[in-house]
């Protein structure tokens, strides 16, 4: 690990509020020293509505639109803070892409565990070829100071299993089973998960190009 000191006074906004994610990015960014808000902090309970096409175009939708409300609550703005947005899914080739950027909605407003469940009624008797499926994830970072904007992404591939019995574990991870392993995600674990995730790749990206850290 280098460059603890200089990240001292750095400050990360993650523009999330779902906790998934929020645990997943925690993990991500321990140890290195940077200061974390989120949008909590700011008394941000509200969201856009995510009608881009692309995770990228819904990434885009999410930071440009807490940069507005975090600008509206005051906030001082130093050269050393950053806002963060990620947009993530899973594509599943059987599906033709879906559930994609709906990954979060897919089924409409029903548990994890029936989205998960749905997903496995669909793909049933389906080969394992064509259960195959890629989460992909897309972070966007603005710099207060400077309003400069960049992106970074991963991804992980994988399938889709038979069936599970893996509860209620984050989003899709009950059910994919990510390429040279056969178990889920969720049966895995978190250690493994930021080791070769979609989220944990985009996440290395960023770290190394803006706070010119390698983990
Ligand atoms: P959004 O990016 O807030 O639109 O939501 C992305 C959705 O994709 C999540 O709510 C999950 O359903 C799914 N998803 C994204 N990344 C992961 C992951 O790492 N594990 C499980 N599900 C995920």
């Amino acid at each position: 690990m280098r460059g603890i000191e200089k990240l001292k006074n750095k400050k990360l906004i993650f523009a999330t509020h779902n906790i998934g994610k929020i645990k997943e990015f925690e993990q991500l960014f321990s140890g290195i020293g940077i200061d974390f808000l989120n949008l909590s902090s700011f008394k941000i309970e509200d969201e856009p509505i995510e009608n881009g096409l692309t995770f990228s175009q819904n990434a885009e939708i999410k930071i440009d639109y807490y940069f507005n409300r975090i600008k509206e609550s005051g906030f001082e703005f130093k050269p050393e803070t950053y806002l963060m947005s990620e947009d993530s899914g899973i594509e599943i080739k059987y599906l033709n892409g879906d559930p994609g950027v709906k990954s979060a909605r897919y089924g409409g407003d029903i548990t994890t565990k029936e989205r998960n469940e749905l997903i496995l009624s669909k793909l049933k008797g389906v080969s394992k070829i064509e259960r195959k499926a890629r989460y992909y994830c897309c972070i966007k970072v603005l710099n207060f100071f400077d309003e400069v904007k960049m992106e970074f992404t991963g991804k992980l591939d994988g399938y889709i299993s038979k069936e599970s019995n893996d509860g209620d574990g984050f989003g899709y991870d009950p059910i994919f089973i990510p390429l040279g392993y056969n178990m889920t995600i969720s049966k895995l674990g978190n250690e493994l998960k930021n080791n070769i995730g979609h989220r944990s790749a985009a996440t290395k990206k960023m770290i190394s190009k803006i706070f010119n850290y390698e983990r």
